[in-house]
């Protein structure tokens, strides 16, 4: 198993991905997690940095890149793009300015991020881009980045009348214009940021609130960018400076550690260089409200984006509601907290969740499955959970169904159950944390 430090990995063959997505892990209970870990770099501000690089006009440095195989994803394609990138272990330099239209159809993988955020830069590129990916992002909903692109002038086009991938972007000059984007999705907000720093005018994403790592990065860089209530506008076309920055730890693969550590007697954990950007950290809200014992220590800031430790100890939990306003800020973890839910006292509901219907499984299935093929009581309604805890999990085999974040989560739950919990489809937690299970080992101590 490689370390959690690997770099950008290289993508592998299709047929590599499928087996190793097809691979099992086992994870039985053990002795409390102590001691201190750091997480491989945030994997949506990786995203993020790679592709602003590639919009410089000249040599950036990106250290920290998420090692997974979503961020190779976004590598691959931007070479396809024209831009020069020289990765190293977990370091990337980027030699940006250089995009124009690519000579084959681009292969986002698993990678939603990749094809919304690249869709927005392909917009902009002279020449016509195809974005595709796996069968999982195949079925994933597109439409919602393809209309508002539509409305700054570019031509997209795509299966099923737009709406799914493969996407056909023929770029060319693009114009601001004000779109609204009713979903809170993150991935679309940028793409139209990123389209917008070549359009002639002003661009203005109303949307929601989501992740908000773009707008950080880019104002940082200092584009004319401002963040209103319920609306992020880009005043006019801006071409950022070359930049250096170490991504921080993500935070979303540290949720997971946080809640075996809640859940498992006597541990005590601490996430070092970890971001804390709080658009990410619904996950400690709603642990700290079911009385969970996790400390939020704030170190630095680069680029706009805060870090520092995450601290988590043992603690018994009560069940709590998570509303649909605070969905889109615990979106990646609810599987996660829907474990700790399972080990709570009483029913803890998750409300305006339609979204994890639409992530790389249908969610609110996985978890369900999943986590109810180990004993635990869960209820999937159309767009909501409820999780009825306390209660006990004993062993046997759960099916990640290709899905990272679930498989994580079944992980975790193998620290906690009454017997080894066998992960299938193991392999899929190279998206976005391919050392997890050596993170985990180095937590739970030699031996154990
Ligand atoms: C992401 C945004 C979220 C999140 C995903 C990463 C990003 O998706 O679930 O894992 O990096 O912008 P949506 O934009 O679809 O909400």
């Amino acid at each position: 198993m490689s370390g959690a430090r690997n770099g950008p990995a290289k993508a592998p063959a299709k047929s590599a991905a499928k087996s190793a997505a097809k691979s099992a892990a086992r994870v039985g209970p053990g002795g409390p997690l102590r001691g201190t870990a750091t997480m491989p770099g945030d994997k949506s501000v990786s995203h993020r940095a790679l592709i602003v690089a590639a919009l410089a006009r000249g040599r950036s440095r990106v250290a920290g890149v998420n090692p997974g195989l979503d961020v190779a994803a976004t590598v691959e394609a931007l070479r396809a793009l024209g831009v020069t990138v020289d990765a190293a272990g977990s370091a990337a330099e980027v030699v940006g300015g250089t995009l124009h239209e690519p000579a084959d159809v681009i292969d986002c993988g698993n990678s939603g991020t990749t094809l919304r955020m690249l869709a927005g830069v392909c917009a902009t590129i002279d020449g016509l881009s195809v974005l595709t990916g796996d069968d999982s992002l195949r079925r994933r909903p597109m439409g919602r980045v393809a209309r508002p692109l539509r409305a700054l002038g570019a031509t997209v086009d795509g299966r099923a009348g737009g709406e799914l991938a493969p996407l056909v972007v023929r770029g060319g000059p693009v114009t601001g214009a004000e779109v609204t984007v009713p979903v809170a999705s993150a991935q679309v907000k940028s793409a139209l940021l990123l389209a917008g720093l070549a359009a002639s005018g002003t661009t203005a994403v109303r949307t929601p609130p989501s992740r908000d790592h773009t707008e950080r990065l880019l104002a940082a860089l200092g584009a004319p960018i401002e963040v209103g209530d319920g609306v992020v506008t880009l005043h006019h076309s801006f071409t950022p400076e070359p930049f250096e920055l170490e991504v921080p730890g993500d935070p979303s693969a540290a949720a997971f550690f946080a809640v075996a550590a809640v859940l498992i007697p006597g541990s005590e954990v601490t996430i070092a260089g970890v971001g804390l950007n709080p658009t990410r950290l619904g996950w400690v809200d709603v642990l700290q409200r079911m009385g969970a014992a996790i400390e939020v220590v704030h170190e630095w800031e680069r680029l706009g984006e805060p870090g520092g430790q995450l601290r988590a100890a043992a603690g018994p939990l009560t069940a709590v509601e998570v509303g649909a306003e605070q969905a889109p800020a615990v979106i990646d973890e609810v599987p996660v907290l829907a474990l700790a839910a399972t080990q709570a006292e009483g029913d803890t509901v998750f409300r305006g969740m339609a979204e994890l219907r639409v992530k790389e499984s249908d969610r609110i299935a996985a978890i369900t499955s999943g986590l109810g093929a180990l004993g635990a009581e869960i209820e999937a309604h159309d767009d909501h959970l409820v999780v009825h805890g306390p209660t006990p999990l004993r062993g046997g085999t759960a099916d990640a169904r290709g899905d990272h974040r679930i498989a994580m989560t079944l992980a975790v739950a193998g620290l906690i159950a009454q017997d080894e919990v066998k992960v299938e489809g193991w392999g899929s937690v190279e998206t976005s944390f391919p050392g997890f299970l050596d993170t985990l080992v180095g937590l739970r101590g030699p031996g154990r």
